[in-house]
């Protein structure tokens, strides 16, 4: 069983894909031990909440110094004992302390096709909003390992989707989502789980 810890800060539309692929069956031999979020208002606490799953809110603004969070944070994340951290529309800087204990087992998922669109500021709507005003016709999303750098660590999946005609951010992310992170994210926790059972 691949026990899993997801970091969310909003919707948790991509948490919600995670859990209907474990419900459904596609997604096999996966555990959501701890959903975690930054933002004590995310409605994907409420989601989490909704199926039973440990629900947990660790804010930087409860804390006196950065420092301390990130001890709050890996602190957390240690008592899920997760094999697999999983970052979904989280919008915290991974600190270091957290990279080193979980070195080459925390996944991100980005609204781009990496290298593009991704880096410091590229995040959410503003991803999008990029993709639009470079004119490209094809957009997507990737998985990926995150190391110290920021959408740097090496690739685990990747979608492409589309650009249409008339599209404004809110649509092309809508788009993104049901057509790739929703789709990639669920895999590639499958693709580890498998990897994991054959060790
Ligand atoms: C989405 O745009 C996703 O690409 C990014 O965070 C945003 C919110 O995702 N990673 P969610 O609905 O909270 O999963």
């Amino acid at each position: 069983m691949l026990k899993i810890a997801v970091c969310v800060s909003g919707g948790g539309t991509n948490l919600q894909a995670i859990i209907d692929s474990i419900k459904s069956g596609r997604l096999e031999n996966v555990e959501i031990v701890r959903v975690i979020s930054n933002n004590p208002n995310a409605y994907a606490l409420e989601r989490a909440r909704n199926e039973g799953i440990d629900a947990v809110c660790v804010s930087p603004k409860s804390f006196s110094t950065r420092d301390e969070f990130n001890s709050a944070l890996l602190d957390s994340l240690n008592e899920a004992k997760p094999d697999l951290v999983v970052l979904a529309g989280f919008l915290v800087v991974i600190p270091k302390n957290v990279i080193e204990a979980y070195r080459g087992r925390i996944i991100n998922i980005h609204p781009s096709l990496i290298p593009s669109f991704c880096g410091t500021g590229y995040y959410g709507l503003k991803v999008h909003e990029a993709a639009l005003q470079r004119g490209v016709k094809i957009t997507g999303a990737t998985v990926h390992y995150v190391d110290e750098g920021t959408d740097t660590g090496p690739i685990i999946m990747q979608k492409a989707v589309e650009v249409k005609e008339g599209d404004t951010p809110e649509i092309l992310q809508r788009r993104v989502m049901e057509q790739a992170e929703w789709i990639i994210l669920p895999e590639s926790i499958g693709l580890i789980a498998k990897e994991t059972e054959k060790k």
